[in-house]
């Protein structure tokens, strides 16, 4: 009889065991590892790039800031932005925070935040050019973009559309990859607004602006980034929220953009 309890028991604790485990919500994993594991690109001032052979920026901030809330240690890897989805939808991190535009096509895939930051379009040409203005600019012109993201996105329908007959597209690790390359692989490079202009205050002989359709009108509507986690993992969002709520009332993280936006200067990134 006490063998059959002590059987019982024991059935009945790793029952709890495993329905404990089914159950554990993203944000007890979380808490119990002692870690909140971020996926980025960094390659993106001033929201995340290397100072000091350290991952900082905007992003990286907002990460510790809800790491701190949830009592954890934060903990970033550095990958093909690419990859950044597809890596927190398989849960090989938690979150991904790369000044990840909220869209559409990724929401069927990843859940997003509310919005930290916005962006736009911008072009960046050899400072001497005339030629290259606007969208319609563009056609028969070899456009360098970061592969995966919405300049890629943008560039690509473009051309699919017919709008741009005849222009060549090839895609980068980074915006700052592509925009090396300027005169001699490429002709221009598409890319986020911030980034872009921190590419061109780091290198000389290039100038960036707007990318607007000959109407004047921009290529593409203002876009919000957002940080992502696997669908469905409400109560780890719900935290992000709250911080970046916080973040975005006491004018925060609009003091780490001009705060990383000069440490990218200074540092060249
Ligand atoms: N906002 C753009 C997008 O979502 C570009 C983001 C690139 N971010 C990065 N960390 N490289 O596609």
């Amino acid at each position: 009889m006490k063998k059959v309890l002590s059987l019982v028991l024991a059935v009945l604790m790793l029952a709890t065991l495993l329905v404990g485990c089914g159950a554990k919500s993203g944000l007890d994993a979380i808490k119990s590892s002692g870690k909140l594991t971020v996926y980025t690109e960094a390659g993106f001032a001033p929201y995340e790039f290397y100072y000091n052979n350290e991952i900082v920026g905007v992003d990286m901030e907002i990460m510790k800031a809800v790491a701190a809330k949830l009592g954890v240690e934060m903990t970033v890897t550095d990958v093909a932005f690419d990859t950044i989805v597809s890596g927190v939808q398989a849960g090989k991190a938690n979150c991904g925070a790369a000044g990840m535009t909220i869209n559409d096509e990724r929401k069927e895939s990843v859940d997003f935040s509310i919005p930290y930051s916005s962006t736009e379009q911008y072009l960046i040409v050899p400072a001497a050019d005339e030629t290259m203005k606007t969208v319609e600019d563009l056609k028969g012109k070899n456009i360098g973009v970061q592969e995966g993201t919405t300049s890629d996105f943008l560039i690509s329908d473009l051309i699919a559309d017919k709008t741009l007959d005849g222009t060549g597209l090839t895609v980068y690790k980074s915006p700052a990859a592509a925009a090396a390359v300027i005169g001699t692989k490429v002709d221009a490079v598409v890319t986020d607004k911030l980034t872009a202009e921190i590419i061109v205050s780091n290198n000389t002989g290039l100038k960036t602006f707007a990318l607007v359709k000959a109407d004047g009108t921009v290529a593409q509507e203002v876009e919000e980034y957002g940080i992502c986690v696997a669908k469905g993992n409400e109560d780890l969002l719900a935290v992000i929220n709250e911080v970046i709520e916080g973040l975005l009332k006491d004018g925060t993280i609009e003091k780490w953009v001009t705060e990383f936006s000069a440490k990218a200067t200074e540092v060249g990134a």
